[in-house]
């Protein structure tokens, strides 16, 4: 085998699907679309699900794919392992009712032993418990030896995630050599160790799961692979880890470059910020590129947790000003011939960041001196081995106040074996919300944004009777619930006009959506909302 970048293997594998007489679809992106079980895409064929149901019809019976993916579960062990990370590409081919087994496993092979040229003396195929049709496609039709193959139950060969299609699967594994090793005796595939590793999953589906428990054959079985691109990039490039293939490496160097210190040069704590930062800025570079703006919710909550756990290792790292937002840069670049419209919206995912490290940083620092004198307090308060907690009310302060997410702070006063009373966090939280609540409630059925908007002057005229456009005055910009001169770019805000044709949201009745145009700039208006006392939001 050879060594071979990232973007070249990626377009390798969907070209040989394609002579397979597959389509190639572009990655979809990272917000499901139409999807409510998911928050963000997090494999090859979540955004296919609709063609495995028969909810639609697919362009081709055989399509495949690179996909952008995200999974968070494991955020804290991010960069503290080389091997945990938040994004990923995963490299897929799709059959929908069309081919089974046979041709899935045959072409896997065929890849791999063929165009990749992998020796086949390091190759492991495992199987689900009694798939032996999977056991007799292995061994009679692509010919790999039976003592090569490995019978693995439902944890490691049953693919199923939420609710939808399903089923058993066959994976493939390298065997990195006896160096790896955890040296055990029952080291083999299927071991934690670092020796086999598991690279291209065959997904033989023919359930629909109600995610109860509850399996549907499907009529016509489909075919669902999924391989990690980076994963088999490592093993082509002959590195140990994600971190050291050539696309993610430069953008670790730009953060080292930055920050003036060199990864693997015998400091664990530097190398852990360096895979945190290149990591995080991967995935929230992606994300903001597919539409996801930070905030407390949802994914924009992700998106936030990501980029001010990134902000902080930055600050471990020394780096006393913003720089995420110059390292989404190097992202863009290595992803540019993948994903063009990185670059389209390249000015726009810059400032997105930017403004969320601006924001950040400028309360991390306060929010970091009150933390670690409370955890100065707790340790030298607490008795050897007795059980250190942190109050919920400093935790809530930290996250009202000093803009610190809970899982921000649960894992830095981790570092110091000191728990969160999360209780009492929560009771915070939850009182803040009974206070936003009633203020609510005294403001009729407005919403938030009422408290601001009404200290406004004036009322707002309608005029959407008569005009589909107007000429107006802005009367106020409210900005995270306070009033402000300006927008910027990126940023979400309500503009409320002295007059209007935008009609707001009442009597079951959608609110319009249209522009403010005012010079060279341009704000687009999603929704529109009215006060109680009178005043035309609008929202965008
Ligand atoms: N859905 C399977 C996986 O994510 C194969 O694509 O591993």
């Amino acid at each position: 085998m050879e060594w071979t970048g990232v973007n070249e293997l990626r377009e390798r594998f969907l070209k040989f699907f394609e002579s397979k007489g597959h389509t190639i679809l572009p990655s979809a992106p990272l917000v499901p679309k139409d999807d409510a079980s998911l928050l963000l895409i997090n494999s090859g064929m979540a955004p296919l699900k609709k063609y495995f149901m028969g909810l639609e019809t697919p362009p081709n019976k055989r399509v495949t794919t690179c996909q952008k993916c995200i999974r968070t579960p494991d955020i804290e062990r991010v960069g503290k392992t080389a091997r945990h990370g938040t994004y990923f590409e995963m490299l897929g081919n799709f059959s929908f009712g069309d081919y089974f087994k046979k041709d899935a496993t045959r072409w896997a092979w065929e890849f791999i032993t063929q165009d990749l040229k992998l020796p086949v003396d390091r190759l492991w195929v495992t199987i689900y418990l009694d798939d032996d049709e999977a056991y007799k496609i292995w061994t009679e039709e692509v010919g790999v030896a039976p003592e090569r193959i490995v019978r693995l139950g439902k944890e490691d060969n049953f693919w199923e995630i939420g609710s939808g299609p399903c089923g058993p699967c066959s994976e493939i594994y390298f065997d990195r050599g006896e160096k790896y090793s955890c040296g055990k005796p029952t080291c083999g595939v299927g071991c934690d160790c670092d020796r086999y590793v598991e690279f291209w999953n065959l997904v033989f589906t023919q359930f629909d799961s109600d995610g109860n428990g509850n399996y549907t054959p499907l009529e016509h079985p489909n075919i669902d692979t999924g391989m990690g691109l980076e994963r088999i990039a490592c093993i082509m490039q002959g590195v140990e880890n994600l971190f050291e293939v050539d696309t993610v490496a430069n953008i670790m160097q730009h953060v080292c470059d930055i920050a003036g210190v060199k990864y693997k040069a015998g400091d664990e704590k530097i190398d852990v910020s360096l895979r945190v930062i290149t990591d995080h800025i991967r995935s929230t570079t992606m994300m903001i590129g597919d539409g996801v703006v930070p905030s407390n919710e949802g994914r924009g909550y992700v998106l936030r947790r990501l980029l001010r756990r990134a902000a902080r290792h930055g600050r471990l790292l020394g780096i006393h000003e913003p720089f995420l937002y110059q390292v989404c840069q190097t992202v863009i670049k290595e992803n540019a011939t993948a994903y063009p419209q990185l670059v389209e919206n390249k000015d726009y995912i810059v400032k997105v960041i930017q403004m969320e490290e601006e924001r950040f940083a400028k309360t991390i620092d306060q929010g970091m001196e009150l933390l670690n004198s409370i955890m100065d307090r707790i340790e030298t308060e607490a008795a050897k081995d007795q059980h250190r907690v942190m109050s919920g009310e400093i935790a809530f302060k930290l996250y009202d106040t000093f803009g610190f997410p809970l899982d921000l702070t649960r894992e830095i006063v981790a570092e110091h074996a000191i728990e969160i009373n999360e209780e009492e966090f929560k009771r915070f939280m939850d009182e803040q919300r009974e206070r936003a609540r009633a203020a609510r409630a005294a403001l009729g059925d407005m919403g938030w944004e009422g408290d601001v908007v009404s200290t406004l002057p004036g009322k707002t005229e309608f005029v959407g009777y008569e005009q589909m456009e107007c000429d107006a005055t802005i009367t106020g910009i409210v900005v995270d619930n306070q009033l402000v001169d300006a927008v910027s770019e990126g940023e979400k805000a309500i503009i409320v006009l002295d007059r209007t044709p935008f009609y707001a949201e009442s009597g079951g009745q959608c609110g319009d959506m249209g522009v403010i145009i005012s010079g060279k700039c341009m704000f687009k208006v999603l929704d529109c909302k009215k006060s109680a006392t009178g005043h035309f939001m609008l929202i965008g």
